[in-house]
């Protein structure tokens, strides 16, 4: 085939395309191809409120990224979200995340529980797909030598390790106790709690384990009631948070409740009601409106759809920024070509500072305490890592 034949159709099209600007002006910028951003996390079950919220946050970005008309290689990008729901269970987080890389991602952000993400990151990272963690904080999803991946949430190596800390050195407990719900998350929550508890001095006086769908917790606070806990840990997320407190109303137990991340947010007062009154849990990051585009980011939330950030929305928005802006910096949006610039992120998000540690792990990780004050979670300290 002769050049000339091969590059006539182009002519042609070329032709066709100016006369075709020429009769719409105001198509100043021409339009790319649909670029996918995957999406996984919980958007059945009894997660589902996280995933819904995540899913919001990046929706909100995309829709951003759409309004402010940012270019990638000259060209308006057409982002579309591409959401698969993992169900939380570690089985259906790979078939969501192989659902995903069959689609051609350009990047996931995803997913919501380290169960999920654990076993879905090396697909990911085997396609060369970067997925960006929005909320899963197991320590040990980033330094697995995966390039693909980055976390733009603190772990809980960080901030189990703070909540440990505070118990011993501030809140004094001399007899601490701890159950989790075997999650990666749970499991991986309490044993860093353990850990920081006992590098400070402190003692365990029982630990138990429940699974994340019990919805009795009967066995365990007894047993921990018998062992004369000051202060229990509980390593899952807010719904059985809010039981077990509930549990140790009705058992007439005094001691403090320390959840860690996932425990802090309006569905555990809800659920926990009185109960709720002067329980504590760390979460990750600072308080929303403690932060300088906080207030607006909450408000402009809930103008576009119609309900409160949950908790881990502002997370989900800050991941698909990042992966917006290396595409944005590398002028394309593939991950070879932005993968080195995701790698040098520097940016100031919603929830703080982006940028990533040579293993992805966000830089400069913070996490605060909160505490149930009439019938509202109030803020007692932010720290940085311990
Ligand atoms: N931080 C929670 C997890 O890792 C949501 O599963």
């Amino acid at each position: 085939m002769s050049l000339r034949k091969t590059f006539q159709p182009y002519a042609i099209a070329a032709a066709a395309f100016s006369t075709l600007l020429a009769a719409a002006p105001l198509a100043a910028y021409a339009q790319d191809a649909v670029i996918k951003i995957g999406y996984a996390a919980p958007l059945t079950g009894a997660n589902a409120g996280y995933g819904k919220d995540l899913q919001n946050g990046v929706q909100l970005a995309l829709e951003d990224a759409k309004a402010q008309k940012i270019l990638i290689d000259g060209k308006a990008p057409s982002f579309q979200l591409v959401a698969e729901d993992d169900q939380a269970d570690p089985r259906a987080g790979v078939q969501a995340a192989q659902k995903l890389v069959d689609q051609n991602v350009a990047v996931v952000v995803g997913h919501f529980n380290s169960g999920t993400t654990l076993p879905a990151s090396p697909i990911y990272d085997k396609a060369g797909i970067p997925m960006i963690d929005p909320a899963a904080t197991n320590p040990t999803i980033s330094g697995r030598g995966l390039a693909n991946v980055f976390m733009v949430i603190s772990n809980d190596a960080q901030n189990a390790g703070n909540a440990g800390a505070y118990a011993v050195d501030i809140t004094k407990a001399k007899r601490i106790a701890i159950i989790d719900d075997r999650t990666a998350f749970g499991q991986g929550e309490a044993d860093e709690f353990e850990k920081a508890v006992k590098a400070h001095g402190g003692t365990i006086v029982a630990r138990e384990y429940t699974n994340n769908q019990a919805v009795d917790f009967s066995t365990q606070l007894t047993k921990i009631k018998s062992a004369n806990a000051d202060l229990i840990f509980f390593g899952g997320l807010d719904t059985q948070a809010a039981g077990v407190v509930k549990k140790m109303k009705a058992l007439g137990m005094t001691a403090q409740f320390l959840g860690g991340g996932g425990v802090k947010d309006a569905e555990f007062i809800k659920l926990a009601g009185d109960a709720a009154s002067g329980a504590m849990a760390w979460e990750y990051g600072r308080p929303l409106d403690e932060l300088p585009a906080g207030k607006t980011f909450a408000e402009r939330f809930k103008k576009r759809f119609g309900v409160d950030v949950l908790s881990y929305a502002p997370f989900g928005y800050d991941a698909a920024w990042a992966a917006i802006k290396a595409m944005q910096a590398a002028n394309s949006t593939s991950p070879d070509a932005y993968r080195p610039y995701l790698k040098k992120i520097d940016f100031e998000g919603i929830t703080g500072h982006i940028s990533f540690n040579a293993d992805g792990s966000l830089k400069s990780g913070l996490s605060t305490l909160y505490q149930v004050k009439d019938g509202q979670w109030v803020t007692i300290v932010t720290k940085s890592a311990t």
